[in-house]
């Protein structure tokens, strides 16, 4: 193993992209990740969203029984070269979770590469080739992903996007970019679609591209019959609605699929992050009817399906109903924003989110304007103090923890927090 020095240095002179945390992370243990010194951090990020059960505890037990079982048995097999009992017990497990009529899945190793397979599927099935996405949306950073995310920083330098990709304005009420305002708008932001078909388009649309709660955006929850609004245009247009749950998905919103709570059925969903169970997998998951269009050459992933990866997401899969973790994260999600709100102080513009997905926007004091310099030095400020915090959208501190989490973790951060914030 390298000693710190030699991490820093083969990062400095090989890897690309900068680190988040200037830390090495050497363990987890609960709700907590470990550093090279032993100072414990609790972690607000479960590693983008995808450690849901924590690390090293009673949840995360009968997962590393599974791999190591399975890394005994044999540790790669494309699911569809042969069958693969792992990829089928998952598939199995997770249409117990998915609305009823969508059962036709496909394993690939990352949620960007799942919404390339669905670009393709949903194209095909529709007969057009027109994809519709919202400005603030983060699909992944593929080619076809990123030219369905509509945030300029992510795209830069990467040339021309996918053609027959058109956007929508975000539905963020609190910053509005058709500067209306909720509900005097009457949804003018799903309306839009309207206009886009009317105006953009050669009447050959094939699937909308959306997240239920923005992420990458800054946790933009959508208002009230906003779904519903955009499913009437979509139906009307024959368009499919594609939900992207990479990150909603799996409990983190209180529901399986923050789809559940918000309307209409998608004809596809997108999954990632905690469906290998902390191992790459990411997939999508059709109707029958979609699914039976779907050709052998259409899509393929050499390593997708990999089967300690479906091996370790079926465990945490049993482990999120049998501990009910769903209610947990809803409860545990609602006790934090209640306390975050009460927080009270004037860098602190909206705070939103559903379950354990949290967005604290951090504003300037005079105009209450967003402050990404004073959200970065926020992040840092709460590093010191043991916290681990990710900053997304224009200046908002996006919270993920592990769907563990308890109450008096969540009053320790905003401790931390309060603290914090008067040091920025
Ligand atoms: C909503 C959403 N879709 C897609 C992706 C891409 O996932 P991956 O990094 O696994 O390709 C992400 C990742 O952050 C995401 O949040």
């Amino acid at each position: 193993m390298f000693d710190g020095g030699e991490v820093r240095k083969a990062y400095r002179d090989h890897l690309l992209k900068p680190v988040v945390f200037p830390e090495e992370i050497v363990s987890g243990e609960g709700v907590h990740l470990i550093g090279e010194d032993g100072k414990r951090y609790l972690d607000l990020t479960s590693g983008y969203g995808v450690s849901v059960l924590g690390y090293r505890n009673e949840f995360t037990e009968k997962v590393t029984e599974g791999i190591k079982k399975q890394v005994d048995l044999l540790v790669h097999n494309p699911h569809y070269l042969s069958y693969s009992s792992p990829a089928a017990e998952l598939a199995e497990k997770l249409v117990e979770f998915t609305p009823p009529g969508l059962d036709r899945l496909f394993f690939t190793n990352s949620a960007s590469e799942a919404v390339e397979g669905a670009i393709k599927v949903l194209r095909k099935a529709s007969r057009g080739y027109e994809l519709f996405a919202l400005h603030g949306g983060f699909h992944g950073r593929t080619m076809g992903a990123v030219s369905l995310t509509g945030i300029t920083a992510d795209r830069y330098g990467s040339g021309p996007p996918l053609p027959g990709v058109h956007y929508l304005p975000s539905p963020f009420c609190e910053r509005c970019s058709l500067n209306q305002t909720f509900p005097a708008c009457d949804l003018a932001c799903a309306d839009y679609l309207q206009a886009v078909l009317k105006n953009e388009t050669s009447g050959r649309p094939a699937a909308f591209f959306v997240e239920p709660i923005l992420g990458d955006a800054g946790v933009i929850v959508p208002p009230p019959g906003y779904f519903e609004r955009l499913a009437e245009h979509l139906g009307e247009n024959h368009i499919r609605l594609a939900v992207d749950e990479t990150l909603t998905g799996f409990g983190r919103t209180g529901s399986f699929f923050a789809c559940e709570d918000s309307g209409p059925r998608p004809d596809c969903i997108i999954l990632g992050k905690p469906l290998g169970g902390g191992l790459p997998l990411g997939g999508f998951v059709v109707s029958e009817e979609i699914g039976n269009q779907f050709d052998n050459r259409d899509f393929s992933s050499t390593m997708g399906g990999n089967p300690v990866a479906c091996r370790a997401g079926l465990e945490t899969l049993k482990v999120i109903e049998k501990e009910g973790l769903l209610d947990r994260a809803g409860e545990t999600g609602g006790f934090l924003m209640d306390r975050l709100k009460e927080l009270d102080d004037k860098r602190i513009g909206e705070v939103r989110g559903r379950g354990l997905l949290i967005g604290v926007e951090i504003v300037d004091r005079q105009e209450g304007a967003p402050d990404d310099a004073a959200a970065y030095r926020l992040k840092d400020e709460l590093m010191k103090r043991g916290f681990l915090v990710t900053i997304y959208g224009a200046s908002t501190i996006r919270l993920t923890p592990p769907l563990i989490l308890q109450k008096d973790h969540a009053e320790e951060f905003v401790r931390g927090l309060r603290k914090s914030i008067e040091m920025i």
